[in-house]
């Protein structure tokens, strides 16, 4: 008797299209109870550039904030990563802040940066392989929210982690520490992880920076509507949803919601979704922790706390944290 290759572990069911993927995601997504649809399908080429505007808004802290974190602290952080250390970089995205360590830094021997995009990953490699000609530049293409093997020849070395742009409030509490432990694995005991984390603050800067006078974030959330109908042959009236961003103080995050303008029925590949008039679609989360809470998340995750910096104005935070043995 053949076995049927799609059951074997090491030949994986035939891929479902990407496009069908974001097709499931979409009907899922409408079709739950409160409505909701993953973040992941904000970032295609329209949406990663406007993420690119957000990040310099002058209400969007975030971005600046920890920028300013990581260089005027360079020579702290430097004394906690071990002299010819590799760094591996948890999804990589613009290399801003990664060129600021790595100045601070010039004790590595290598990056490694981690991202489910291969195109993305090779083109900044080639980038920093010329402004750095020392450090050896070794792309993983990998979903780092799932454990991944480091390329061989990198297991031995000393490794150090690297996760800014509060990347980690983006995921449920319980699925964040669940990350962490996912990082101390691959990273192993001793290792050094170095994350940006955003801080708790009055609600109306926390809102103004999800919801700007130019209206680009609300641009970003409204992509998403866009992106549907032209990828799954919607007919959504984009002007009948409205961005809205606001903090929920209990739960510590901000939301983002599309909320319906009007009661209407609108269509997705053939199925229909019901609205009520300012119903809306949860689209986003962005957790806020204070230095101890996100102290909590990390132990629970199996990580010792070494050090933790803000700005002046304790709007961001950057943590170094030790993989406990
Ligand atoms: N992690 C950052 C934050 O939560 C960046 C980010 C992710 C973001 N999704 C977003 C910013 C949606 C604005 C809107 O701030």
């Amino acid at each position: 008797m053949t076995i049927d290759p799609r059951l074997t572990a090491s030949s994986p069911a035939a891929p479902i299209s990407e496009n069908g993927l974001f097709q499931a995601d979409v009907w899922d997504g409408l079709g739950a109870s409160p409505k909701a649809l993953p973040a992941k399908y904000f970032y295609d080429a329209a949406g990663s550039i406007l993420f690119e505007q957000i990040t310099v808004l002058p209400e969007y802290y975030p971005t600046r904030t920890e920028l300013g974190i990581l260089d005027e602290r360079g020579s702290d952080i430097a004394a906690l990563v071990p002299e010819g250390a590799a760094l591996v970089e948890f999804g990589s995205g613009s290399t801003a802040k990664l060129r600021c360590l790595l100045r601070h830094l010039p004790g590595l021997s290598a990056y490694l940066p981690v991202d489910v995009s291969g195109d993305f990953l090779r083109e900044q490699a080639e980038a920093l392989r010329g402004d750095f000609p020392e450090l050896t530049v070794e792309p993983v293409v990998a979903d780092f929210t799932r454990a991944f093997e480091l390329p061989e020849g990198f297991g031995g070395r000393a490794l150090a982690g690297f996760f800014p742009g509060s990347t980690i409030g983006n995921f449920e509490p319980g699925e964040a520490a669940r990350l962490l432990d996912v990082f101390g694995r691959i990273l192993g005991a001793g290792a050094t992880l170095v994350l940006g984390v955003d801080l708790v603050k009055d609600r109306a800067v926390l809102e103004a920076a999800y919801d700007d006078a130019a209206g680009v974030t609300a641009a970003f959330n409204l992509n998403l509507i866009t992106r549907i109908n032209r990828e799954l042959d919607g007919e959504i009236d984009p002007d009948s949803f409205a961005h809205r961003a606001f903090f929920n103080e209990a739960a510590s995050r901000i939301e983002m919601h599309l909320v319906s303008r009007r009661a209407q029925t609108i269509r997705v590949a053939g199925r229909s979704f019901v609205f009520a008039e300012g119903e809306s679609i949860h689209t986003e989360n962005s957790y806020k922790y204070t230095l101890d809470s996100f102290r909590a998340l990390a132990a629970r995750a199996g990580w010792a706390s070494l050090e933790a910096w803000t700005d002046r104005d304790g709007l961001f935070s950057v943590h170094a944290l030790r993989r406990e043995g």
